[in-house]
């Protein structure tokens, strides 16, 4: 039966399983995760080292990608999308973002909450952040802007990222403008704006923005689907504690 004609009640896909249109899902059995392979101070620390061992096994090809997940309020809707990690430090997890027309700037405009998910299906290693984002201060977003591509550079000073491209009215005759044309014309203009510019300035719309974690989860994947999985969550600050951290297992 062709796919269009299908009825309502049939399933287009049902338990996929790798390769396979359909079978038993795959095991986990590459590792395990108790407590004490833990850092017992802080998800920042864990998870650098679980990034270092994602890069030295030459396994993942590209651990830095991740999901960010926000939330419009009042809505609710909730909006995901792939980026790359670009910076950790003590303070949290830093992305690089469009943060003038963008979804994610329109969701964080009124809700600073947000989550990073990692999948490294090689190591069968799952991480989930979740914290209050913040904007990097102009100067921290030059210096990761500097170390960008000219391209990359221009580009971000041209996209006015998720707003519609409609083709050039008037353009009689041309049915190849789908409205890529629109972009080719602002990659142009700025292109002239900074010609034989070395040094390009960082946008005021562009930049970094660090979650910073106030619950962080690790998982490992198990035989079964009995998974090992531990959350850091973030105590409020008392003055008798000097732990930051709470460290919990999860039930899979
Ligand atoms: C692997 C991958 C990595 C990406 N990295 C970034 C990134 O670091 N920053 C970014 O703004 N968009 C990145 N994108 C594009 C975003 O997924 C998304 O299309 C864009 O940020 C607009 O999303 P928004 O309007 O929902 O905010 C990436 C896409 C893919 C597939």
């Amino acid at each position: 039966m062709a796919l269009h004609s299908a009825s309502v009640n049939s399933k287009l896909i049902f338990a996929p399983a790798g390769k396979e249109s359909h079978g038993q899902a795959e095991q986990f059995t590459r590792g395990i995760l108790t407590r004490s392979d833990l850092d017992q101070t802080s998800p920042i620390w864990q998870f650098h080292k679980w990034f270092a061992a994602a890069q030295r096994s030459e396994l993942v090809a590209h651990p830095e990608t991740c999901c960010l997940s926000t939330a419009s309020l009042p809505s609710g809707r909730v909006s995901s999308r792939m980026v790359y990690l670009k910076e950790l430090d003590a303070e949290g997890f830093v992305i690089y973002s469009n943060f003038g027309t963008s979804k994610k700037a329109q969701d964080l405009s009124t809700n600073p909450w947000a989550s990073l998910t990692f999948w490294w299906e090689e190591l069968e290693r799952q991480i989930r952040v979740e914290g209050r984002a913040s904007r990097l201060t102009r100067e921290e977003s030059q210096k990761y802007f500097d170390t960008r591509v000219r391209g990359s550079r221009i580009g971000a000073w041209s996209s006015r990222q998720s707003q519609v491209l409609k083709p050039i009215q008037g353009d009689a005759g041309d049915e190849e403008d789908d409205g890529r044309r629109v972009l080719d014309g602002w990659v142009k203009e700025t292109e002239k704006r900074f010609e034989g510019e070395e040094n390009i300035p960082v946008p005021d719309f562009w930049g970094g923005l660090r979650i910073i974690p106030e619950s962080v989860e690790f998982w490992q994947g198990r035989q079964s689907r009995l998974h090992d999985r531990f959350i850091y969550e973030k105590k409020a600050p008392t003055e008798e504690s000097v732990q930051e951290w709470t460290l919990e297992r999860l039930s899979p």
